[in-house]
């Protein structure tokens, strides 16, 4: 069975055909990370104009690439939210279009379910019950998962969220936006020989980045910091802090409650760091995307529509966009 994915809720024009919730036979990501970067962060009212743009040809690219027609696809499977609402309604407009012009299902996916549901694009088979560790620009959520569809939230970050995190540091040491990848890249040129405050929250499976960030900002201000090997061991530092909250924090909660296995997703997922840190240390097998099917993208929102599909979660044209949407 195959679904088209369409997926607009943030910088990102994405479509995508995936077949029974497993297997990629497109997966067209357009990135307006070349405009937002001018302004050091993303414009919610350039990136809804945007994907009203590339919205319509994304799908085009979607459909020719996996070699389909359009009496292949079963259902439409859109992201109705969290996001930014401009550009969840291009998405979920589009989406609605082309349900009504083909006479297809349409199927409401919230973003946060669809980037653990990248998971189940890379060949590894995911058991119940697991935890899935949700890191991205936007949150940074400890979820257990124990079926399709059956989640319950265990925490979730008080201020900022992982990615953003990475995004403010990344400002506050001058490397650019998106600041994930730029932290990961200065991070390698430098060694954690600062020493920076991780919240540790006991008793609670919430997380706190805000005074991390903090610390960085007081640090960068007491040194000379136009010194790019400073800069690089700043950020090796910041990242260290992350990585080492993220991976206790979620071990701990899987021992706590006798997971079978630790799912990652979410763009800070794509972190080198992150991901060799979890290997390492967690006793329970981790899955974790590869970094393309980590940051935002349609093929996971496919997937996730699949399963919705066949339990039978199908919606209606009355769909709307959900900017606050959480999960569990
Ligand atoms: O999941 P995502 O693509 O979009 C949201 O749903 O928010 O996540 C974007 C976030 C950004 O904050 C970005 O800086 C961060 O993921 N990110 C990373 C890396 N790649 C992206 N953070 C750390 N290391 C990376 N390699
Ligand atoms: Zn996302």
């Amino acid at each position: 069975m195959k679904i088209l994915g369409i997926e607009t809720s943030c910088d990102e024009t994405a479509a995508a055909i995936v077949e029974d919730g497993t297997s990629i036979l497109s997966n067209i990501v357009a990135s307006q990370i070349n405009i937002h970067s001018r302004y050091g962060g993303i414009v919610p009212e350039v990136a809804s104009r945007q994907h009203l743009i590339t919205a319509l040809p994304v799908v085009e690219s979607a459909i020719t690439e996996a070699g389909v027609t359009w009496r292949d696809i079963a259902a439409v499977a859109v992201t109705i939210g969290p996001g930014l609402a401009g550009s969840l309604l291009v998405g979920v407009n589009l989406a609605k279009a082309i349900a009504l012009a083909h006479s297809l299902p349409l199927v409401a996916v919230n973003h946060l379910e669809g980037h653990i549901y990248a998971n189940w694009l890379t060949g590894a088979k995911p058991v119940f019950p697991c935890l899935c560790l949700i890191v991205s620009g936007g949150h940074s959520d400890l979820v257990l998962m124990a079926g399709h569809g059956e989640f319950s939230k265990l925490g979730r970050t008080r201020d900022d969220a992982a990615g953003e995190a990475f995004d403010k540091a990344s400002r506050i040491l001058g490397l650019g936006y998106p600041g994930g990848p730029a932290i990961e890249k200065a991070a390698t040129r430098g060694s954690p020989s600062f020493s920076l405050p991780r919240a540790w929250l006991k008793g609670s499976d919430d997380f706190s980045f805000s005074g991390l960030k903090t610390a960085l900002l007081h640090l960068v201000r007491g040194d000379d910091f136009t010194d790019p090997a400073l800069v690089a061991e700043a950020a090796a530092s910041f990242q260290q802090v992350v990585v080492d909250v993220l991976t206790t924090k979620t071990i701990q909660a899987a021992e706590r409650l006798g997971v079978r296995q630790i799912l990652l997703s979410g763009g800070v997922a794509a972190n080198k760091a992150l991901r060799d840190c979890f290997s390492r240390r967690s006793p329970v097998p981790v899955l974790i995307p590869p970094p393309k099917l980590c940051t935002d993208n349609a093929a996971m929102i496919a997937a996730c529509g699949y399963f919705h599909y066949r339990s039978g979660k199908i919606d209606g044209c009355d769909i709307d966009v959900i900017p606050s949407l959480s999960l569990g």
